[in-house]
């Protein structure tokens, strides 16, 4: 079974997805989320990890450069020994350092289709260009923003959407089956074939 840290900015729906299929779901048997690290203290899903009883971590990011941000991330993870990162709603952008150490195990979703638009905002991009659908990404994430290689999409209809809200509450209910489909097979393909990490988990405090 391979273990993953997920990192989060905010609310934390995406988590809390995740951490319900590992419990009894589609991720059962397939990962394990050891650490949740969070690059701010308010975020919303620091408290459904902790309901979860899964560690915390929170690594401030204001003021860092991404590079010196990356640093301390690579602190922070280190001790966990994670296979894998996975990115849920978390807003900032990973410096070279932190890609290449997790090369090829860092995923992200995105709520837009990454050939069409990069970047915050996806489905406010969607609603006011009026789009009749947009598409959800899952992908693995390198040194540019949102251009890794596609892991899996799915379309959502906008048809009638009259409201940013309503956008969101569409696409946000594809993206939680989504992600966790898109990591159960991405574990089950490519996550056999990686070496295995050394064990240990050693705690980390919040700060
Ligand atoms: C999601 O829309 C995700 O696609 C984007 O950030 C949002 C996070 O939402 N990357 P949540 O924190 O998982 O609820």
């Amino acid at each position: 079974m391979r273990s993953v840290a997920v990192l989060i900015s905010g609310r934390g729906s995406n988590l809390e997805r995740i951490v319900a299929e590992v419990g009894d779901g589609c991720l059962s048997g397939v990962c394990d989320v050891v650490v949740v690290v969070s690059n701010r203290s308010t975020a919303g899903g620091l408290e459904i990890a902790r309901r979860a009883g899964i560690p915390t971590c929170v690594v401030p990011s204001r003021g860092l450069d991404a590079d010196a941000y990356g640093q301390r991330l690579l602190e922070t993870l280190e001790p966990w020994r994670v296979d894998a990162l996975i990115l849920a709603g978390f807003m900032r952008v990973l410096s070279p350092a932190v890609i290449g150490r997790y090369r090829g195990r860092i995923v992200n979703i995105h709520p837009a289709d990454t050939a069409e638009y990069q970047g915050m905002d996806g489905y406010g991009w969607a609603f006011q260009r009026r789009l009749a659908e947009t598409t959800i990404t899952v992908h693995l994430v390198d040194e540019r923003v949102d251009t890794g290689r596609v892991l899996a999409q799915e379309m959502v209809s906008l048809q009638g959407a009259t409201t940013l809200d309503e956008v969101k509450r569409r696409g946000l209910a594809v993206e939680h089956g989504l992600y966790s489909r898109a990591l159960r097979r991405w574990f089950q393909s490519e996550g056999r074939l990686w070496t295995a990490s050394a064990g240990g988990r050693t705690p980390c405090a919040e700060s």
